[in-house]
Order: structure tokens, then sequence, then C-alpha cells
């Protein structure tokens, strides 16, 4: 068998989780840590990897000091994974562990590599079915609750307005002539972003598992949230693009998908919010331990924009 992939540069690894805290995990899941496996995807720094005990159960943990911006995502992920309908393509909550100044979440094995959305691949088309049902009704209460009231990253993301104050000098002349519409555009998210459905926020081929049992299964939901029906559908779009789709065939993807032609206007306007969001933000210094976020922000950034400007040139 080949050897697994190498983890991603910067994670947290087994070894540096406080025994404590390793010991508590191994009585609270009956069985010694025979091998742990860091899967490939994210940008976080955290642990985030699968154990695989004695007794031949596998299971995900993340875990982080309890000082770590990163814990509250990990416990806002874990309320998440007890509220979701049964429906949601999820994997089911185990447990969170508290010990020597930090935090873990367990989660359910699941066993397979991220889809894949290239153009021959049918997962892409499983992705897009999966988001139509996740938003085809209201998010039930106890979801609403665990997400609570405060406000979304996802409602504040915003770009182009500041590249527009004072557009850097290296921004190409194309784009730089754009910035007052797409600033104009990106301004309507604010008053769209409100809305009752299931919101993930962080929808990327590498918070997917294509799972061997349950199929394509959304994972790292800890920037999940409620909103209008299309935030999820607008977000696989770059994915797509980045994966070898026409920028031409995304946009009529979109143009067709439930999720957005239920609100065509905040489909646009958070299309441009999350491109100027990505535009801005790649141009900021690296956080520790994430090499590869601002490079793929660029990325992301241009394969959202090509489909941003093919649904206002119509
Ligand atoms: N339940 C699971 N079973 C098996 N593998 C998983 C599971 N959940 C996540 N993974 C794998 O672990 C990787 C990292 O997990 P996750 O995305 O939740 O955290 P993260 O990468 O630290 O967060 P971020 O994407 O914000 O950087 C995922 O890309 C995926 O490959
Ligand atoms: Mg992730």
């Amino acid at each position: 068998m080949p050897p697994p992939p190498p983890p991603p540069p910067g994670r947290l690894r087994w070894a540096d989780v406080p025994a404590p805290l390793r010991a508590r995990l191994e009585a609270a899941l009956g069985g010694v840590v025979a091998e742990v496996r860091t899967p490939d995807g994210g940008f976080g720094h955290q642990l985030a990897a699968v154990l695989l005990l004695d007794n031949g159960r596998r299971f995900f943990v993340k875990a982080a000091p309890d000082d770590d911006p990163l814990t509250v995502g990990n416990l806002h992920e874990a309320a998440v994974l007890g509220a979701l309908p049964p429906r949601a393509p999820a994997p089911a909550l185990v447990g969170v562990h508290h010990r020597a100044g930090w935090t873990a979440v367990v989660v359910a094995h699941l066993d397979g590599p991220h889809p894949d959305l290239s153009p021959g691949s049918g997962d892409a088309t499983v992705v897009r079915d999966l988001l139509a049902g996740l938003t085809a009704d209201p998010a039930p209460a106890a979801y609403r609750a665990a997400v609570g009231n405060a406000p979304s990253g996802v409602a504040r993301l915003h770009g182009w307005d500041v590249l527009l104050a004072d557009p850097p000098d290296d921004l190409p002349v194309e784009l730089r002539s754009l910035l007052p519409l797409l600033a104009a555009v990106e301004a309507r998210w604010p008053s769209s972003a409100g809305g009752d459905r299931i919101v993930h926020g962080d929808l990327r081929a590498d918070n997917m598992v294509r799972d061997r049992f349950r199929g394509v299964m959304f994972v790292d939901w800890a920037h999940a949230t409620t909103g209008p029906a299309c935030v999820d559908a607008v977000s696989l779009a770059p994915q797509l693009v980045l994966a070898g789709h026409e920028p031409a065939a995304v946009a009529r993807l979109l143009d067709e998908h439930p999720a957005a032609t239920a609100d065509p206007e905040a489909t646009t306007a958070f299309l441009a919010a999350l491109c100027g969001h990505w535009r801005l933000n790649a141009r900021r210094p690296a956080p520790q331990g994430a090499p590869g976020l601002r490079p793929y922000q660029n990325r992301a950034a241009a394969a959202g924009l090509a489909v941003l400007l093919h649904r206002l040139r119509r």
C-alpha cells in the first residue's frame, strides 16, 4: 500500500496534545490509539486526525488549546453536528472533551477521498443535489438554537469596497476599472444575507468526504449559520471552476440551481462579496501554520470572478 499523503504543513500532531487529554480520549473511546493519520485538506494549524484504535474502531478528532481561536469554531461545529436534521449530509458528533487547557471534538469517521468535482465526475452533480435538498426547507429549531443569533462571518464578507477606496498599484488595469461595479454589487450583500436555511458556510472539496457507505458528506461545520438558500451553492461555483469546469457552464448551473433561483439578487451579491473577501485577504500576510491559504484565496477569487462576470454581463 502507498504511504498516506503527508499532513498539511504546520498542523499540530497527536503527540502535541497534552497527555491527560489523550488519556481521556482513549478512556472515552474505549481503546488505545494504535495509529494516527492526518488527512490532507484544510488550512488550519490544529490537530485534525483520524485515530485508529487497537480494537479496530476509528474516530476523527479535532483539538486545540482553549485559548486558540479555532477552539471556538470546533465547539460551534460540535453544537451544529448535534443539531443538524438526520437528512443532512454530515457525520455524527461522538463527543467533546476538555482536559489540561485543551478541547477535543470527536466525530464519526468517514472513510473515503474528497469528492472529485471535475467535469468528468458525477460528484459535482451529487453535491449540487445535496445542496438543493439541504436548503429546500427552513432550518429546524434545534439547528437555529445551535448556531445562535450571533451575526455570522458569512454575512460580513466583503473586500471590493476596501480595494476601491485605495486601489493597490499592482492591481491589473482591467480589474481596477471593474472595482466600482464590483463594490456596488457587493454592497447589496449585507441586506440580503438574512435567511432561515441551513448554511455550511465553507464548502470546498476538502471540506467534503465521499464516504464509501454514506456517499458525499460535508465536514468542517465550524462556520455553519443560517442564511439565504444560495450561500453554499454560490460557494460551490468557484470550486467547480478550480476543478476544471468552464466559468460559463458554472454560471448556467447557478442560474438553474433551486437554491439560487430562489433569490438571484442575493446570489449575485454574495458571489461578489465572497470574491472580494478572497481578493482582499489574499494580499495579507499568511497566518501562522497556514502557508497555503493566501495562494488558494488568489486562485479562488479569480475563479469566482470569472463566474460573476458571466452573471453581470447578462
Ligand atoms: N469525520 C471525518 N472523517 C474522516 N476525515 C475527516 C472527517 N472530517 C474531516 N476529515 C478530513 O480532515 C480534514 C481536516 O478537517 P476539517 O476540515 O474539519 O478541519 P480544518 O481543515 O482544520 O479546518 P479548515 O478547513 O477551516 O482549515 C478534512 O479536509 C478532511 O480531509
Ligand atoms: Mg477544513
